[in-house]
């Protein structure tokens, strides 16, 4: 996709390019030349957002680093202090406790045992967007999905990518408890 675009940009510039050949040959070059190298450089333009505009790991970091703040709830903090990154992902500090549920942010790090390290990419999104875990468990509405549901196809598979390529923490998390649904 990236390569089509740069190829599309690439002969854009080429044709550009061509065309100003043809038109300096003509004579009627200086009016005609700006055009062209406004184009140029506004090809060049779109060729050097399209090479900044990452890979998806790097769109993902963004998102989750500046936009989405998944941080806040899933990494671990000692009271007053900072994030513990060494631990990132493993599992928030806070509890939510609520007549409805008692919640942790869960070890969303891809160890196999306590993250989400089984998880295939789309039970990933199905949790964010939907709020659905893989055994069909739903999950607190403190987790919010409801707003993830705005993000485009790309930015989903970015964010997605970019957490399942933490690096795993071990890290056992308690469990949700609801009590409401121990009666079904
Ligand atoms: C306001 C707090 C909060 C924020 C922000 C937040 N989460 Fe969560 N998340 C939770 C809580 C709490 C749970 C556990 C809910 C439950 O157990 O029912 C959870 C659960 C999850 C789960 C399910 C994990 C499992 O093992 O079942 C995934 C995946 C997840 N969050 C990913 C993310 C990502 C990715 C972000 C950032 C884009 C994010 N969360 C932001 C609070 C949050």
């Amino acid at each position: 996709m990236m390569k089509a675009r740069h190829t599309l940009v690439l002969s854009i510039i080429a044709g550009s390019v061509g065309a100003a050949a043809i038109q300096s040959f003509r004579g009627q070059a200086k009016p005609k030349i700006h055009r062209v190298v406004t184009i140029i450089v506004a090809a060049l333009g779109a060729m050097l957002s399209a090479a900044r505009a990452e890979t998806p790991v790097e769109r993902g970091g963004y998102l989750v680093n500046a936009v989405m703040a998944c941080d806040g709830c899933h990494t671990p903090r000692p009271p007053g202090g900072a994030f513990d990154m060494s631990k990132r992902f493993s599992g928030g500090s806070q509890t939510w406790d609520t007549p409805q549920y008692l919640v942790k942010g869960s070890n969303i790090s891809p160890d196999p045992e306590t993250g989400i390290g089984k998880w295939s990419a789309d039970d990933f999104k199905r949790a964010l967007t939907e709020g659905v875990r893989p055994s069909a468990v739903a999950l607190a509405p403190q987790m919010p999905f409801v707003f993830y549901k705005v993000l485009t196809p790309r930015d989903l598979d970015a964010v997605t990518t970019y957490v399942r390529s933490v690096t795993p923490v071990r890290n056992e998390v308690q469990p949700p408890v609801f009590p409401a649904r121990k009666n079904l």
